[in-house]
């Protein structure tokens, strides 16, 4: 039998540690990608050992296996993949508030060990020295093993309804944060904001309106594709798809709030030069360095000040925004939520997960099951 990887959960006793299966990467590494063997954790005194259900795999992962982004533990090469967590507690410390059987997702960022002010209390999600670290992506294993185990203080308990559709929560904190982020912006004056446009139907830009209809806003999704689930999503929820150019739509509609989910260049200006006046734009997605578009920044300097517009880029979320988020799935609509989960592959067979040749009108969520037969 080959040794075990070893990856950075604390040393336990080789000779007494059973194996689990784990989803695995060298990160920097592409084609690494791997599901192995590895030690069963052994939970520290607070924490929780969780038995995992499902994984969610977004563009950060898919970037991590491409070899473009992430880090394994100090002093390891393999990183175990994951931050879309669900599990179900096996073993709780004593005294602990959760109970076995308890439904958790586990937080993804840990503060930095300074701490810098803003993880000091508890905004871990605006580091300031970026020496933060998280679960999955940066420096920390993740979430993507039969067992995991997470700290009480960093384990977030859901209703036992969402047991389908709960590796829907990390996305949806950094929803719940963009839109805290966009109240906060907001409220520097009178806000009254009418009409929400997110660019990009995939999980984020779909969770962003999920939340934008839950606050009662018009809301209005611009995608590319016009097959496949996606136009459905958005008209079951109330509202409206466009696939026209972002200056056709934007231009008309003139949006007082604006949630860019692509990254995408185009979309990213095409929003910032087309919102009403007092217009906010929060950016969540993240583009490839390095190619270049051709834009008239002065008209574009203009529009922001003369109409007291805001630009703000937002990632990650903190415990406040993870109970936010939580809240914001036990109210939607749970049939609507299944559907955003397109394609469930078993552990065994993950790294098919990051396999997308075959999709033509784009997967919306790719869920890992972590439950099935080993
Ligand atoms: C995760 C965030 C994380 C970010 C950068 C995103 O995919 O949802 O929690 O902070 O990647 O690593």
């Amino acid at each position: 039998m080959t040794k075990p990887i070893q990856i950075g959960y604390p040393e336990v006793d080789d000779h007494q540690s059973l194996l689990m299966r784990a989803l695995t990467v060298i990160p920097g590494k592409p084609g690494s990608v791997a599901v192995s063997d590895v030690p069963d954790p052994s939970p520290q005194a607070d924490e929780l050992l969780v038995e995992g259900i499902a994984l969610g795999i977004c563009g950060t992962d898919k970037e991590i296996v491409a070899g473009e982004y992430g880090s394994a533990p100090s002093g390891f090469d393999q990183l175990i993949l994951g931050h879309e967590s669900l599990g179900r507690v096996k073993q709780t410390p004593d005294d602990s508030r959760f109970t076995v059987g308890d439904l958790v997702v586990g937080v993804v960022r840990r503060p930095d060990p300074v701490p810098c002010g803003a993880c000091a209390r508890g905004e871990f999600d605006m580091c300031r020295n970026g020496r933060y670290t998280e679960r999955g992506i940066k420096g920390l294993p993740g979430y993507g093993s039969q067992l995991w185990c997470v700290s009480i203080d960093y384990a977030v308990r859901l209703t036992p309804s969402l047991e389908r559709v709960g590796m829907l929560l990390e996305p949806t904190s950094v929803l719940a944060k963009a839109w805290e982020q966009i109240d906060r912006i907001g409220n520097r004056s009178w806000f009254d904001p009418q009409k929400v446009l997110v660019t990009g139907a995939g999980p984020i830009g779909l969770l962003a309106a999920l939340i934008g209809v839950q606050r009662g806003l018009q809301t209005h999704v611009l995608d590319q594709v016009t097959e496949g689930v996606k136009p459905d999503l958005v008209k079951d929820l109330g509202a409206t798809y466009h696939t026209d150019d972002i200056d056709t739509v934007a231009g008309k509609l003139q949006p007082d709030v604006v949630i860019e989910a692509t990254g995408a260049k185009s979309l990213v200006f095409g929003a910032l030069a087309n919102t009403a006046g007092y217009g906010i734009t929060c950016l969540t997605g993240v583009s490839p360095e390095g190619r270049h578009l051709t834009v008239d920044a002065g008209a574009i300097n203009r529009e922001i000040v003369l109409e007291n517009d805001a630009v703000v880029g937002s990632v990650n979320a903190n415990l406040r925004h993870y109970q936010s988020a939580a809240e914001a799935l036990e109210r939607a609509d749970s049939a609507w939520l299944e559907r955003l989960i397109t394609r469930r592959v078993p552990l065994e067979q993950a790294t098919e997960a990051f396999d997308d040749s075959g999709d033509v009108e784009g997967d919306v969520k790719v869920v890992i099951d972590l439950d099935g037969p080993a």
